[in-house]
């Protein structure tokens, strides 16, 4: 197969033409050989083995401390779509830096110790916020490392949210995470205002996806009543990549702030955030960023919006410029650009995980790392696609995919929608053989095979088991002769 020529197939939405042998597990692993398609970094990376996925002491015992043989004693971990896998360099980074306090002590908020990975505590906030600007498309100054994700979308809210009698909504998709419908909620709550007429949530078309023309059409429709907009730039659920520059040209069309959630989209997909005049964007960075659960998080405010004093309103010494912060005189300079949203001084330990995360992102691009994403992820599709074919019981498939078809309206995320009945036992059986992805109820599973460590092996592999678990579900519910004879 021309991995090039399918890779730019891909880029404009197309399919690409997959050769009679691509369900053999040589075609995989052709195509992690293939000098078209970016190496893997999976090296840099700690990959589990299945008797790891077991521990129970954090002493190692004889399973836990052997190092795999092969990939068939590694797990797969198709889950970074929730939690990144742990990069090496975050274990040579926290010695640095326990080291570096376990020697200078406070001396290390202003001295670089010349060997170490790390800056000086002042300028961690900084270095991070420059490693992570070329990954969505920013420059480093528009960017902070900060807080964690829901705080950030309060404060953006608390900056860029300013209800009036006239316009007062916030519109949202129809099915925000959690924490992004609280947020919105008590925001417009904070402001005295009744969520259930200033929340506007956009409803899908049918299904589970929302067309842009959709999003287009209740933006003009509502354009005097929308105070501010927030979407997904990756819905968590559907995995569905949002039109971020069309549909925030159309917002500013009609002279509306829009800010998105970027949780699903940052390390994943190519982002140009400061090109498409987004107002503001945050996203956490323990997904696709890998910086580690519950991790510092990032946010995006555009240039434009230049010295946020007059945003916020909610000051700390951390947003006060750097120059002058420690003459303590309690006049509030704010730094220019994104740093000025700060409010404390950030943890050293969680921007020693992000900074040592970041230096994998170093040694490629996003642009490399969505080349590979958009073909091991139409290569997951693909064989879903036999599967389902070969595997139809009482006239329906066994699972749906409800990720969009067109690569460019997704990131590396497939949710695969089981037939409910076979939900439990086909995760048990992923569980069983060593294969961790997203599950939830009532039959969603979220395959995410991510770039940077995730092979067409896995992608191979993975597919074996899913579809013999779905096979043996089929027998147990139907005594199916034919599907156990395929077993
Ligand atoms: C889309 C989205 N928004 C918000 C959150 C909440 O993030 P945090 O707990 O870091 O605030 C998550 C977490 O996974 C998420 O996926």
């Amino acid at each position: 197969m021309d991995a090039k020529a399918a890779i730019e197939r891909l880029q404009i939405g197309q399919k690409p033409e997959w050769p009679s042998n691509s369900e053999s597990f040589d075609f995989a692993q052709s195509l992690d050989n293939s000098d078209h398609i970016l190496k893997t970094f999976r090296s840099d990376f700690i990959v589990p083995t299945k008797a790891q996925l077991k521990r129970k002491t954090i002493n190692d015992d004889a399973e836990t401390s052997k190092a795999a043989s092969g990939p068939e004693d590694e797990s797969i971990y198709f889950c970074g779509n929730s939690l990144g896998l742990q990069p090496h360099a975050i274990q040579e980074y926290l010695s640095a830096y326990l080291k570096t306090w376990g020697s200078i002590a406070v001396g290390g908020h202003f001295t670089q110790i010349s060997d170490s990975p790390l800056t000086a505590y002042q300028d961690m906030a900084g270095d991070c916020a420059m490693k992570m600007a070329p990954i969505v498309g920013a420059s480093a100054s528009e960017v902070v490392a900060m807080n964690t994700l829901t705080i950030n979308l309060h404060l953006m809210m608390a900056a860029f949210y300013k209800p009036t009698p006239k316009k007062h909504k916030i519109m949202c998709e129809w099915r925000p995470f959690p924490s992004d419908y609280y947020a919105i909620e008590s925001q417009i709550e904070w402001h005295g205002l009744d969520p259930s007429k200033s929340m506007l949530l956009v409803e899908p078309d049918d299904g589970y996806l929302i067309t842009t023309s959709k999003i287009l059409n209740l933006i003009e429709q509502e354009a005097e009543s929308l105070a501010l907009i927030l979407l997904p730039g990756i819905q968590y659920y559907s995995g569905q990549l949002l039109d971020i520059p069309t549909i925030t040209a159309h917002a500013h069309k009609h002279n509306i702030t829009i800010g998105w959630d970027l949780a699903h989209a940052a390390g994943n997909v190519e982002l140009k955030l400061h090109d498409w005049d987004v107002d503001f964007a945050c996203w956490c960075t323990y997904k696709y960023m890998n910086a580690g659960a519950g991790a510092i998080a990032g946010t995006f405010v555009h240039s434009k919006h230049g010295n946020n004093e007059h945003y916020t309103g909610l000051k700390g010494w951390y947003g006060h410029d750097k120059s002058s912060r420690f003459l303590m005189d309690n006049k509030f300079v704010p730094t220019p650009g994104a740093q000025g949203f700060q409010c404390s001084n950030p943890s050293i330990v969680d921007l020693t995980c992000l900074s040592g995360a970041l230096s994998v992102f170093e040694k490629t691009s996003m642009a490399e790392l969505r080349r590979k994403s958009l073909l091991l992820t139409a290569y997951a599709e693909h064989l879903l696609t036999s599967i389902a074919a070969r595997n139809i019981r009482d006239g329906k498939f066994p699972f749906e995919i409800i990720t969009p078809a067109d690569p460019t309206q997704r990131g590396t995320q497939l949710s695969v929608l089981l037939q409910e009945e076979l939900m439990e036992d086909v995760s048990k059986a992923l569980e069983g053989n060593g294969v961790i992805c997203d599950k939830r109820k009532p039959g969603i599973i979220r395959v995410a095979p991510v770039p940077l460590y995730n092979t067409f092996g896995d992608v191979w592999r993975f597919m074996k088991i899913f579809e013999n678990a779905i096979k043996s579900q089929m027998v147990e519910v139907t005594g199916n002769v034919e599907a156990q004879a395929m077993l």
